[in-house]
């Protein structure tokens, strides 16, 4: 599946996913995930960056509310469109942009930083996305960026349940199964049932690659491993929303820093 057709689904999530998001129903992102994220990132006050997959952008406007200058860009028109109409009222000057997070449309050495929240897994090529963040870096910029975890997320996968219903395992397999854009259905299970029922499902083309790729993709493009973190959902929000408890169980999301050398 080449990048067009997976911006003609993202592009078709669009409008759902950002009346939900906004409600509040991506509880994992709000919850623990970006906050993980967050706390992990270093100062970027002050600093250019360039956030890859920005969808309808309320992760972009948290790195633009800490100072940086912010580009976004997604390879949804629609979710362009959405993340710039958005009015928070206050500040937060974003760039955005259409393009593909694989073949950037910047010059060498723009930016002091890239982010990708929860999207590489999502795009055809993660290894073009790495070597493309290298070349719009400039000499000891990092990226940072957050999958759906490879070693649970994986192509075939379910959960194990004690007699009361409840998680108490997951079961994996295929994890070495690389995926081409196989679509995945799937709906926020935090939204309230009426919208359940009622709204389309995303429809999602993945990318599954397992950890190594990674690990060995971000090294053979030249970033050394800074920091590494596998969030979980704090006391509070598991009370509040008791299907976090799953991210006590297994890793759901992987978060990762990597440097260029100055
Ligand atoms: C799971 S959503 C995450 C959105 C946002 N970063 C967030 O955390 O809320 C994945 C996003 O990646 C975008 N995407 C997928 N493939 C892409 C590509 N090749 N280039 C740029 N964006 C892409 C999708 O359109 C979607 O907005």
């Amino acid at each position: 599946m080449d990048v067009n057709e997976v911006g003609r689904f993202w592009d078709e999530n669009a409008p759902v996913w950002t009346r939900l998001a906004r409600m509040g129903c991506d509880v994992c992102r709000d919850q623990f995930n970006t906050p993980g994220f967050l706390a992990m990132l270093p100062d970027v006050a002050g600093l250019s960056g360039l956030d890859l997959g920005c969808g309808e952008g309320a992760n972009t406007r948290h790195l633009a509310r800490r100072g940086a200058r912010m580009t976004a860009l997604d390879v949804s028109p629609t979710f362009v469109r959405l993340a710039a109409d958005f009015d928070e009222g206050e500040t937060t000057r974003i760039a955005y942009l259409v393009a593909d997070g694989c073949l950037l449309p910047f010059a060498p050495k723009s930016f002091d930083f890239v982010t990708a929240f929860m999207s590489l897994m999502d795009m055809p090529g993660q290894e073009r996305a790495f070597a493309e963040a290298r070349r719009v870096l400039k000499p000891g910029g990092f990226l940072q960026f957050s999958i759906t975890h490879p070693c649970t997320d994986t192509p075939y996968r379910k959960w194990i349940e004690d007699g009361d219903g409840r998680h108490i395992a997951l079961s994996v397999a295929d994890y070495f199964r690389e995926n081409f854009g196989e679509i995945c259905e799937w709906m926020f299970c935090h939204a309230p049932a009426e919208l359940r029922e009622t709204l389309p499902k995303f429809r999602i083309p993945d990318f599954h690659r397992t950890l190594s790729f990674y690990l060995n993709a971000l090294a053979d493009t030249g970033f050394v491993l800074e920091r590494v973190c596998e969030p979980t959902a704090p006391d509070e929000a598991v009370e509040r929303f008791p299907l976090l408890a799953d991210s006590r169980i297994i890793p759901m999301f992987l978060i990762i820093r990597a440097r260029l050398s100055r």
